[in-house]
């Protein structure tokens, strides 16, 4: 079934809506009854803009199910329809066409498709927790800057093709250690920009496909010529797939499932990379047994981190999804709708797969620089904080539907604080779901926090320290190295003795520091992941690790302090 959504033909809308640059004029001119989908509730607007045109005609919807309606509609009232509906319910276009009634039945009844019976559980936590200790705000930053480094991603430009080999050499030297996980581009018809599609291959049930998905282009007003960044429309879901990518790799995960992760070409005209693909799976009958779409996930425009789209999604699916967010990601949810077909995932739902749209914003409060030379990193702060649940999403839809485990055979010590085990004095304790950090650490409900829980600082009026002591670790070796996860927030000045943090190996009475941060070193407000530190010195003998902070001075601790959680020793 083909489908277009007026978008795709209209030049430019008012509010960053807007087609490709090269169809327009066609369709301005066409004429005739069409058979359209948009949602039930702006019925009253397509009735308002036919009695525009011909005094007191009256819109019948031919079905109304899930609140979409299908109705005929006159092709010549397409552009002041696409209009009405951004001034009215801030939909860019908001309609979906079909090209026949049957397709818009076809479209309306989304017929399930019968796939393997798949009842969804959450119990592989283990390997979720290891693979959200790996993702990091930093990278997920870096390639919004890479991506959104492109004139423009569009599908027909010269640096739209570009992006998409971008993406795939990326993506390929994610899996360089991974000779069983390919990276392919995806032709298309009539443009150059490749869709990319990496996957990893199942253990057991390597006939069933779970699909994590976002588009690659990019789109503003002037086409090919536009300066149309994307940062967050959607370099923001390339790069949170990117960094899923880089955790499932870097941890040798090896799923049950297979799993593709998917870079859409041409979204931006009327999902057609997706649609392409999907068309191709149901050919070939592959079992695509659940979708994920990452579309805009890096811009903080809500009261609630994660909105989960209830219209062209599966029910079930997004049940479990709710479930994967309160138990792995910290951050808080709502339902939202689009509307009508607004992103990839409409692809899958419409051939009858299961798909969910977790999404960055409640729909009206939407990212209002999309579509526009404005779409920059800027309007997210320039960091990619509110992208990091997306990626610890993604990460625990891949392992908690696809199942399967990582190796951390390498591992020597991992600890999350999920239980108590290391010595602590001074304000050093476990904090239980603290709401002191920016949320982000890998194992969320624990963490070592030097501070106090009640007021989110280590302000006592007197000068304060404390240790936090490991148990006995042996079996180092010349490679061993450690790395642990950090969020720091204390005073900011030129002072190299004040508030200071301190990492030492303890071996018999030796102490060793080797990680050390003072209030000259510029703390940042964000959860961070340590360098490598190479243990090789110790190599053979028995240690413990110790983390120390001392403010040294009483004056000025109205900071939150130092949390510290995923201490990872490999051999
Ligand atoms: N990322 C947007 C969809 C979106 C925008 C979702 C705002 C929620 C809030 C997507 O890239 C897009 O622009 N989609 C088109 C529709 C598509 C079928 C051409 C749109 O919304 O006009
Ligand atoms: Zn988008």
């Amino acid at each position: 079934m083909r489908q277009w959504l007026a978008s795709a033909v209209v030049t430019v809308l008012a509010g960053g809506c807007m087609g490709t640059d090269d169809t327009s004029s066609t369709i301005a001119e066409e004429r005739g009854p069409r058979f359209i989908t948009l949602g039930a509730d702006a019925l009253g607007t397509a009735q308002e803009v036919l009695a525009a045109r011909v005094p007191g005609a009256r819109l019948a919807p031919i079905a109304v199910k899930n609140d979409i309606a299908l109705v005929e509609f006159d092709a010549q009232d397409f552009v002041a329809l696409s209009e009405a509906m951004h001034e009215q319910h801030h939909r860019c276009s908001g309609f979906l066409r079909h090209g026949s009634l049957d397709e818009g039945q076809e479209a309306l009844a989304a017929p399930e498709r019968p796939v393997a019976a798949l009842t969804y559980s959450i119990d592989n936590g283990a390997t979720v927790n290891v693979l959200m200790s790996e993702l990091r705000a930093s990278s997920i930053l870096a390639t919004i800057k890479d991506l959104s480094g492109f004139k423009n991603r569009f599908f027909r430009s010269t640096t739209g093709a570009d992006a998409s080999n971008f993406i795939a050499q990326r993506w390929r030297a994610l899996a360089a250690g991974r000779p069983d996980v390919k990276v392919t581009q995806v032709k298309h018809a009539d443009f150059n920009q490749q869709s990319v599609i990496l996957e990893i291959p199942g253990t057991t049930l390597a006939s069933e496909v779970v699909v994590l998905g976002a588009h690659m282009d990019s789109i503003a007003a002037g086409g090919s010529n536009s300066t149309a960044p994307g940062a967050d429309d959607d370099a923001s879901g390339i790069a949170t797939l990117t960094e899923i990518v880089h955790a499932l790799m870097v941890k040798d995960y090896h799923p049950l499932r297979t799993i593709h992760v998917m870079a859409y070409a041409a979204e931006e005209v009327g999902l057609v990379g997706s649609q392409a693909i999907v068309d191709d799976y149901k050919a070939r009958n592959v079992n695509v047994v659940g979708v994920m779409q990452l579309d805009m996930t890096n811009f903080v425009g809500s009261d609630r981190d994660i909105w989960l789209m209830q219209d062209f999604t599966n029910p079930g699916q997004n049940t479990f999804v709710e479930n994967l967010i309160d138990k792995y990601t910290g951050a808080t949810r709502g339902t939202d709708s689009c509307g009508y077909g607004c992103s990839d995932h409409a692809s899958w739902h419409e051939a009858g797969f299961p798909a969910s749209m977790p999404f960055e914003s409640r729909f009206d409060d939407f990212n209002g620089t999309i579509h526009t030379p404005g779409d920059t990193l800027e309007v997210s702060d320039n960091n990619a904080d509110h992208a990091v649940k997306f990626a610890r999403l993604g990460v625990a839809f891949a392992a908690e539907l696809a199942k399967g485990k990582v190796d951390t055979s390498n591992e020597l010590l991992r600890e999350e604080f999920e239980t108590a085990g290391w010595t602590a004095t001074g304000l050093w304790h476990r904090a239980t779901s603290s709401k002191c950090g920016p949320p982000g650490f890998s194992s969320p409900t624990h963490a070592m926090y030097f501070g106090q829980d009640a007021t989110c600082n280590f302000n006592t009026g007197a000068r304060v320290s404390g240790t936090m002591t490991s148990p006995s670790i042996g079996g180092l070796t010349s490679a061993s190295t450690l790395r642990f996860r950090f969020f720091r927030d204390v005073q900011k000045t030129n002072i190299s003795t004040n508030d200071v943090v301190r990492v030492s190996v303890i071996e018999g009475t030796n102490r060793t520091v080797v990680f050390s941060r003072s209030s000259k070193t510029d703390s940042q407000p964000r959860w961070l992941l340590s360098d490598a530190i190479s243990l090789a010195a110790f190599a053979g003998k028995t240690i413990q690790l110790r983390f120390e902070f001392d403010s040294i001075t009483a004056n000025n601790n109205a900071f939150t302090g130092w949390m510290v959680d995923d201490v990872v020793v490999t051999h």
